[in-house]
């Protein structure tokens, strides 16, 4: 059956006058009726394993804006926990989790087979928005990539240069691939069960996969987004993956090849020309705003905007931004960018 979903389509490969698009964290703190709900819901993680409420969040951007994809409201830390790690959210400062520093560490994290126990409630959201999205939005499921995870799980919270995770990588390179196989084996169930639950497509976001160079990038960022689309593939047929290296440079070059993704998505510290040529020419690229103009708004919103569409337009392109929408973003400015993309 041809597909009538715009992002569908661009993901198998049709090149559209108007781009379909969506933004990463587009459910989120920048829009009044997200926090009123995270107010409703508690904290952060209550409202990730609360499906109604995660299913409405959701849902909040998907009525203002008429995105063509509403991505499952959850987050990448999700899997670590169910894995065992001790999970929790400071306000104003990130997450913060149980390290991982020696084999006893990583001894003493649960089986891959366990995990649905912690995130059934993720798949009961998936199975809320695949019955209530409009017809024409396609549903987006999500998991961290193995590096990004392990990044949080060994350092026990965010770092700037990821310093930990590479010290363990160099230190004890087989205590560090166990961990990196572990999240791997449990990403590819996780993801599978969103998909039976009724997710479309895949994302894998490797947030810090800039900071692996050369033979890492391959063996750490490659190497495992290849194995999870490969599997997933194998048991899913025809669902789209989506690969985002962020600040690859370079290692976005090849990397659809490589890893059989779909489609790259491109952060804003490349250009969209840059691009054009070097990524699209292996198919569905998504992106690449900078998330600092849904702050700033004004005319540079809609030239830069006009820009990437222009830049990728010989080819499949999702319009997104180049990272998450930050808190301090405008909801006018958003909709500017929609009005442009869209030509209105
Ligand atoms: O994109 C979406 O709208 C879907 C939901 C989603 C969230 N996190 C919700 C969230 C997705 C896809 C993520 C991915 C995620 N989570 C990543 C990878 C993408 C990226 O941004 O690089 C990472 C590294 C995390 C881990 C994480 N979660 C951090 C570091 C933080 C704290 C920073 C912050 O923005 O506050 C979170 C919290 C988080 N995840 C929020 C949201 C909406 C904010 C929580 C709140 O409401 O207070």
């Amino acid at each position: 059956m041809a597909e009538t979903k715009k992002l569908l389509r661009a993901l198998a490969g049709e090149v559209q006058d108007v781009p379909p698009i969506w933004m990463m964290r587009q459910a989120g703190r920048y829009l009044p009726e997200y926090r009123a709900t995270r107010a409703q819901a508690g904290d952060f993680l209550s409202l990730c394993y609360n499906p109604e409420l995660a299913a409405e969040v959701t849902l909040q951007p998907i009525r203002r804006y008429g995105f063509d994809a509403a991505i499952l409201f959850a987050d990448i830390l999700l899997v670590p926990q169910a894995l065992g790690a001790e999970l929790w959210f400071v306000t104003g400062e990130g997450p913060r989790l149980s390290t991982i520093t020696q084999q006893s560490d990583f001894d003493a994290l649960k089986p891959v087979e366990t995990i649905h126990e912690t995130l059934s409630p993720v798949y009961e959201t998936v199975r809320i928005l695949s019955r209530e999205l409009p017809s024409e939005t396609t549903l987006i499921g999500f998991a961290g990539a193995p590096w990004t995870v392990a990044t949080y799980m060994i350092a026990g919270r965010g770092t700037p240069d990821q310093g930990p995770a590479h010290a363990l990588r160099e230190e004890n390179t087989a205590l560090f691939e166990a961990l990196l196989d572990r999240i791997t084996l449990a990403t590819i169930e996780y993801l599978s069960a969103q998909i039976d639950a009724g997710a479309e497509v895949v994302k894998i976001f490797d947030s810090w996969a800039g900071s692996l160079k050369g033979d890492a990038f391959q063996k750490y960022a490659v190497e495992p987004c290849r194995v999870i689309t490969q599997a997933i593939k194998a048991r899913h047929p025809g669902i789209p993956v989506i690969g985002f290296p962020r600040e690859a440079g370079d290692g976005y070059i090849g990397f659809a090849k490589a890893t059989g993704v779909d489609c790259v998505a491109l952060d804003n510290s490349v250009s969209p020309e840059w691009g054009a040529e070097h990524v699209q020419v292996d198919g569905c690229v998504q992106g690449n705003l900078a998330s600092s103009h849904m702050v700033t708004g004004g005319q540079a919103l809609v030239d830069e905007t006009r820009r990437i569409v222009q830049a990728f337009s010989n080819g499949p392109h999702i319009f997104n931004l180049g990272h998450g929408i930050t808190p301090d973003a405008d909801p006018e400015n958003v909709q500017l960018m929609i009005d442009t993309v869209r030509g209105r």
